[in-house]
């Protein structure tokens, strides 16, 4: 389990440009669960993500990974091992000359012996469905297959969590899709904890759990439905409903028999 407790987060303290990021945030991420973290540009959610791995060390407060905690210096190797991070975009994370030694990259770092790291490649490059591009130089890569490659480098580590900030954003819809479809497996099969930051609400109908993030504050936690039944609130956080559910609820306004919220196009076609 991570447990965040009164966690608040201030860039450059003390100076002129202080910003408060967060504000005594507290929050229980169970494992193995599903989390999707939402929130207008600004509300802090990257650094929340920086946190989580001890990337970034509290101002106040704690982040504490199974037992340990992030302010512990002793601890951090064992907690950046156990939490994996995926960024935005793919190209500032990939830095190996051909896609295998992009993904043994982290694995050399943690020492492992050749055979473990090769069943590790293995495994990953499956895990993403990328095995034929082994031997691929990245660049020639589409920007979903690197951000594949970028997954699946994190993934060869075999951290218990992984936190992926926006992992989409620079992909079409079909690369999109590719990646929310891989980190669902890590999650129903692998048995990974998904700390998923997104701004598409497509991709969290999926989450066990939504969090939001408002002005550097958890303003709600909540499932799918939950959330998404509270339309005011929405667009008051500067959120928008999963276009199926806007759908779903367009109908319920012209008076059609038809529950709100819908949340996948599967249930909203039954229904039709
Ligand atoms: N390095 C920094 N120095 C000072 N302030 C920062 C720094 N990084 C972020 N901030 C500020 O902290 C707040 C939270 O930023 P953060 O990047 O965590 O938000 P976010 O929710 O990830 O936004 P986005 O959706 O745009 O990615 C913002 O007001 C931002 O301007
Ligand atoms: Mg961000």
């Amino acid at each position: 389990m991570i447990k965040v407790e009164n966690l608040s987060y201030i860039y450059q303290p003390g100076t002129s440009q202080e910003k408060v990021a967060l504000k005594n945030i507290n929050l229980e991420i169970p494992s193995p669960s599903f989390f999707c973290i939402v929130g207008a540009n600004g509300s802090g959610k990257s650094t929340f993500a920086r946190l989580l791995n001890g990337l970034y060390t509290p101002t106040s407060g704690d982040v504490i990974v199974d037992g340990m905690n992030t302010k512990d210096e002793k601890r951090i190797w064992e907690i950046r091992k156990n939490v994996g991070l995926v960024f935005q975009n793919p190209d500032n994370q990939i830095i190996g000359m051909t896609v295998e030694e992009d993904i043994a990259f982290g694995c050399e770092n943690l020492g492992l012996p050749p055979e473990e790291i090769e069943e590790r490649i293995n495994f990953a490059l499956k895990a993403v469905g990328m095995e034929e591009y082994r031997k691929y130089p990245p660049y020639l890569l589409s920007g979903g297959q690197k951000q594949r490659v970028a997954i699946a480098g994190i993934l060869a580590m075999m951290p218990k969590y992984i936190v992926l900030d926006e992992p989409t954003t620079m992909l079409d819809p079909k690369g999109r899709k590719e990646i929310i479809n891989i980190i669902r497996r890590l999650y129903e099969e692998e048995k990974k904890t998904i700390i998923l930051i997104t701004h598409h609400m497509e991709e969290v109908i999926w989450a066990e759990k939504i969090v939001v993030f408002f002005n550097g504050e958890i303003v709600d936690l909540g499932t799918p439905r939950e959330i998404f039944s509270k339309d005011e609130k929405l667009n008051e956080w500067g959120l928008n409903l999963p276009i199926t559910t806007r759908i779903s609820k367009c109908l319920l306004e012209r008076g059609f028999n038809i529950p709100h919220p819908i949340l996948t196009p599967e249930e909203l076609s039954l229904w039709l």
